[in-house]
């Protein structure tokens, strides 16, 4: 294990898995909203905001919805490789993931997820066309009646992203500190510091 080999880095580990799981359960936490990369079918990098849903630090896995009608489910299906970036500026902790994607449309998965949402989050679902359509002007807010709601599931889609590794920077007046933990296949890992 990470804290057989190394003590500190042990800690550091330990330390970012609990400021993940707390990003998923405290709405105010700075890392309640990464920043998540895809590539486009151009092969250009792009990159949006999403809410993370949930994290499996024994699986190595976060969880987020989307529309699947979106770009980045195009994107993801085209190229599952995802990045995830979150930073917490009083804590100065930048966490940087490198993470293979899955998608989860109209299964067991997907319908766990969709029956813990709120109703608020089911009714963007509902919306008539894919978004980022263009659109002669901005949309008033859906106000669907509760049949709308419940087809909509058939647009909501999980990303499942499987972290393969971890990149920590901790930005410290007495010397800056990064370190990386990178998961094999097998689930063998590496862990190091590196210069920051
Ligand atoms: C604070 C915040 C949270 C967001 N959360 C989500 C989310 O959980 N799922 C989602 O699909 N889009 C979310 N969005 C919107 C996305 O950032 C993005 O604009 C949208 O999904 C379209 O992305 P795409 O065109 O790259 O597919 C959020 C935006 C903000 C500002």
């Amino acid at each position: 294990m990470i804290d057989k080999l190394d003590n500190d880095l042990g800690k550091i580990l330990r330390e970012a898995w609990n400021l993940l799981k707390n990003g998923c359960k405290d709405r105010n936490s700075a890392f309640r909203c990464p920043t998540i990369s895809t590539i486009n079918v151009d092969g250009h990098p792009t990159s949006r905001t999403l809410v993370l849903r949930h994290v499996d630090s024994q699986h190595r896995m976060l969880r987020f919805h989307t529309d699947r009608r979106s770009p980045k489910y195009t994107e993801l299906i085209q190229n599952p490789n995802l990045s995830c970036l979150f930073y917490n500026a009083p804590k100065k902790i930048q966490i940087r993931l490198q993470c293979y994607a899955t998608i989860h449309i109209n299964n067991t998965i997907a319908r766990k997820a969709w029956d813990q949402s709120t109703r608020m989050s089911r009714i963007c679902y509902t919306i008539n066309s894919s978004p980022g359509t263009p659109v002669q002007k901005p949309p008033p807010a859906p106000a669907p009646g509760e049949q709308e709601i419940i087809k909509s599931f058939s647009n909501f889609c999980v990303i499942i992203a499987k972290i393969k590794k971890i990149e920590w920077l901790y930005l410290c007046s007495a010397g800056h500190q990064r370190a990386v933990f990178e998961w094999t296949r097998n689930s063998s890992y590496w862990a190091s510091w590196l210069t920051p």
